[in-house]
């Protein structure tokens, strides 16, 4: 008989105790694998619940500050902007997105004077500033690509400016990363760095994000450019692509169902990966948990953990605060 069988080997023995277990962890969950989304909105002195996302708020800038503050004395290392753009703000071509006084080039100088250290992401996208609310130029019903690779890499140099520390392209045209790194060379912003959404589904979880910024696709969906959820090999081809382009992590979107996903492209990448822990993600369990069918604790820590299990190096999450409290 082998030592590596019953009764030599007993698996129980490394789950005898929290001790044991702990020692034996093969995987383990730190603030510093945090980023925080955050939702900004126009305004003074106020923040609003998104009713899709209990106990998730979007903030005027001066109350997101306070919001940031918490974040950082958590040990959460950086936060990733989304803004909500007025509807009068909106058209075809996303003009406001450039503007030096909007509300995201705002809230990126705003924080990063108060808080220098934290790494500033930004989403680069179009959809919250498009009349149609998709993430490119429409012409004649289609989504095209060039035109709004152009404007995405303007809109990544008008964020270094302000001082963002990372660009988030989560539009998934093609060749937007080189456009992106070219644009922030040719600005001086060489430091810049890029998380690119390599691997963005069309995904039905974004329900509640939509909600959150009133960015819902005005007409058809968004299936000609975020990826077939039946695919993988794609995925990873994308990763390597972003890296090729000048992107310094690759981030993985939505994640409980694309867990595959994350162990593929980190296996085939040689740069940081990331996941989103998306709205609808968070919806899912928070809602469950008022309803008493899940433990809310326990749930989302085993989500994070699962996300660590697959390869992430960081995980984008709605959970932040309350899991860095936990740990
Ligand atoms: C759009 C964008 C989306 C999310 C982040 N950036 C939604 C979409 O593609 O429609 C979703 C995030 C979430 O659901 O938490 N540029």
């Amino acid at each position: 008989m082998s030592t590596f069988e019953y009764p030599y080997s007993r698996g129980r023995r490394l789950r005898s105790s929290e001790f044991v277990r702990n020692m034996v962890a093969e995987n383990h969950l730190s603030p510093n694998d945090f980023i925080a989304p955050l939702f900004v909105m126009e305004g003074e002195g106020k923040k609003e619940e998104i009713p899709s996302m209990p106990d998730y708020y979007r903030f005027t800038v001066d109350l997101l500050l306070k919001e940031v503050e918490e974040i950082q004395s958590l040990g959460i290392p950086s936060v990733l902007l989304f803004a909500k753009v007025p509807d009068d703000k909106k058209d075809n071509e996303g003009t406001e997105a450039l503007n030096p006084e909007g509300l995201m080039q705002q809230s990126v100088r705003a924080i990063k004077k108060e808080f220098p250290d934290l790494v500033v992401m930004t989403d680069v996208a179009m959809d919250p500033y498009s009349s149609y609310g998709h993430d490119g130029i429409v012409r004649d019903g289609k989504i095209i690509n060039d035109e709004s690779a152009e404007l995405l890499a303007k809109m990544a140099v008008s964020h270094a400016e302000a001082g963002a520390d990372f660009v988030a392209p989560s539009d998934m045209m093609d060749g937007r990363i080189l456009l992106m790194r070219e644009a922030l060379e040719e600005e001086g912003f060489f430091n810049t760095g890029i998380m690119a959404y390599s691997a963005k589904y069309a995904s039905s979880y974004y329900g509640p994000f939509r909600d959150a910024l009133d960015s819902a696709p005005g007409f058809g969906d968004k299936k000609t450019y975020q990826m077939n959820p039946a695919n993988v090999i794609e995925a990873v081809k994308e990763a390597i692509t972003d890296q090729n382009e000048g992107a310094d992590i690759a981030m993985v979107k939505p994640g409980l169902p694309y867990l595959d996903v994350v162990r593929a492209v980190k296996e085939a990448v040689q740069i940081p990966v990331s996941v989103y822990n998306v709205s609808g993600e968070y919806a899912m369990i928070k809602s469950a948990s008022a309803n008493g069918w899940l433990n809310e604790e326990e749930a989302m820590m085993e989500a994070l953990i699962g996300f660590k299990r697959a390869g992430a190096d960081l995980i984008a999450t709605y959970f932040a605060k309350d899991a860095a409290r936990l740990l």
